[in-house]
């Protein structure tokens, strides 16, 4: 089967362009307003992007047209903190996707801890197994309204991680045990099922 994204619209090519990249990690994105205000939500259009400078990157669509809080609060306080989820985490994490109004505190809402970070002033997630400070480097906003997205760089500035989920000084994925998003309905995945795989050497023929 051949599909064309053109010839889709609105849901359907949400959807279906949803489906293209899985797993995905999610991004649980804590922020600030100007009146000090806390908000939070998951967005799973995110990557680790660059080592040097070390950058992240998160995809943020519109709702009905308007920019989201998240985008807002990052335009005017020009940071922000992503927030790992794992199996502790994820059913916070996804009621913090429902459409509160801008004057609800999202984080205490969904019955998580914030915190006050090192280097922003965005707060993080004291229950997340590990959080990444960033300050806004640059948004791009990409296509037409009101469909138009904003493609948001973040420098990444401090790392934040449970001692608990450490292996000789590293972030063990095994114990971090970070959950995926699959497609763009409901399904997710743990990541604790795994495999290993050496880095093969090209072998010139005799
Ligand atoms: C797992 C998950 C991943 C999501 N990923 C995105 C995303 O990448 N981009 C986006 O615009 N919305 C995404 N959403 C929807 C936002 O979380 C939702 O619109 C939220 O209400 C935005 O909150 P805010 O207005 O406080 O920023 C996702 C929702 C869930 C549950």
């Amino acid at each position: 089967m051949k599909i064309e994204p053109s010839t889709l619209y609105g849901k359907e090519l949400h959807d279906f362009l949803s489906s293209t990249v899985i797993p995905r990690p999610i991004a649980f994105v804590s922020t600030v307003n100007t009146e000090g205000r806390y908000n939070a939500a998951p967005f799973s259009a995110f990557a680790r992007l660059t080592v040097d400078p070390p950058v992240l990157v998160l995809a943020i669509g519109r709702s009905k047209g308007r920019k989201k809080d998240t985008v807002r609060n990052i335009e005017a306080v020009g940071d922000f903190v992503v927030n790992m989820v794992d199996e502790n985490i994820v059913q916070a994490m996804n009621q913090a996707a429902a459409e509160y109004p801008p004057d609800v505190d999202e984080i205490k809402e969904v019955g998580l801890t914030a915190i006050k970070s090192a280097k922003v002033k965005s707060p993080r997630i004291a229950e997340a197994p590990f959080s990444v400070e960033c300050k806004l480097m640059q948004i791009l906003e990409l296509g037409e309204k009101p469909n138009r997205s904003s493609i948001i760089f973040g420098h990444i500035v401090m790392l934040h991680v449970k001692d608990e989920v450490m292996t000789n000084g590293k972030i063990d994925p095994l114990k971090a045990k970070i959950v995926g998003r699959l497609g763009d309905g409901n399904l997710y995945c743990y990541t604790t099922n795994t495999f290993s795989l050496g880095r093969p050497k090209y072998q010139p023929p005799a």
